[in-house]
């Protein structure tokens, strides 16, 4: 049986063992009190991620909660040209074969001050398919040996948007959501800690994805390779992860300090629309 914890008017209900919690009693698109958005603040600490169902507020009553949590980060790659720069639109339509989010990642880890997290609502959803996976990386990495720990604790990681954006990606075939593609387009390249420290929780957590990091600094693709492939997989070992099965009206909001999710790419006969807004971070130590 989940355990339920009721604090004040908010229930917190876990997912799973390592990730994620379920919400209830909170109107997300009301004024809520400061001690309210603390309370959905230490739950997400706690939890990696939250989530909420039967929610519905517009643009700008997300922004005001985004802006609750921190500033609001634009993002460096999507069109949005001619849309609005705080939010990015992930739109499937049916016949789609690439998605948002088809690999494992933590969100836009190749600039140097990724996002702390990311607030997204599910507008349209199909009937079933479309969910998505969430993994904890501190839970990840306090299970690896103490040999492994002491191999990667001074490693950094070289992380590139080379694969999603510009003129070389494949990932805008057949996808409705495109990343930029313009001659203007530059690649981004951040080397971060491969085990970085949470800014307020003090955990260390694992910081390496299948999106943006291409090898380790003062290495070579090839000799990288192995070590990362393991760290990637060993990252998203079930017992780390949760999933999320979206309503119409669903919300999720996860700590991209400290986990990596994936889109499910399941659901190709049918429409699914989400509204993203994502929270300005801080550089990784
Ligand atoms: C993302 O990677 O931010 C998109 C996740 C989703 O659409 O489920």
């Amino acid at each position: 049986m989940s355990k339920l914890i009721i604090s004040n008017n908010l229930s917190i209900s876990p997912l799973a063992g390592a990730v994620g919690a379920e919400l209830s009693n909170v109107d997300l698109g009301a004024d809520l009190s400061d001690a309210t958005i603390a309370q959905i603040r230490q739950a997400l600490l706690d939890h990696g991620v939250v989530f909420f169902h039967d929610q519905d507020f517009d643009t700008d009553a997300h922004k005001r909660l985004a802006l609750r949590f921190g500033d609001i980060f634009i993002h460096p790659f999507f069109d949005t040209r001619g849309q609005d720069p705080e939010i990015v639109m992930i739109h499937r339509e049916p016949g789609d074969t690439h998605i948002v989010g088809e690999d494992w990642h933590s969100d836009t880890a190749m600039v140097e001050a990724p996002p702390m997290g990311a607030i997204l609502f599910a507008i349209e959803v199909p009937d079933y398919g479309g969910d998505t996976l969430f993994a904890s990386q501190a839970h990840a990495y306090n299970a690896l040996s103490d040999g492994m720990k002491r191999m990667i604790a001074d490693l950094k990681v070289v992380n590139s948007d080379i694969r999603v954006a510009g003129p070389t990606t494949t990932r805008n075939e057949n996808r409705t959501t495109k990343s930029r593609m313009d001659a203007d387009w530059v690649a981004t390249e951040t080397a971060h800690p491969v085990v970085r420290t949470h800014p307020e929780t003090g955990r260390k957590s694992l910081y390496c994805d299948r999106s943006y990091s291409i090898r380790f600094e003062g290495m070579t693709e090839e000799e990288s390779a192995p070590l990362l492939d393991y760290l990637m997989d060993w990252g998203t070992r079930p017992e780390f992860t949760c999933r999320f099965r979206w309503r119409k009206g669903s919300v999720a909001f996860w700590d991209n300090r400290c986990t990596k999710h994936i889109a499910v790419d399941d659901s190709h006969r049918d429409r699914r629309i989400m509204r993203r807004i994502q929270i300005a971070g801080d550089r990784p130590f």
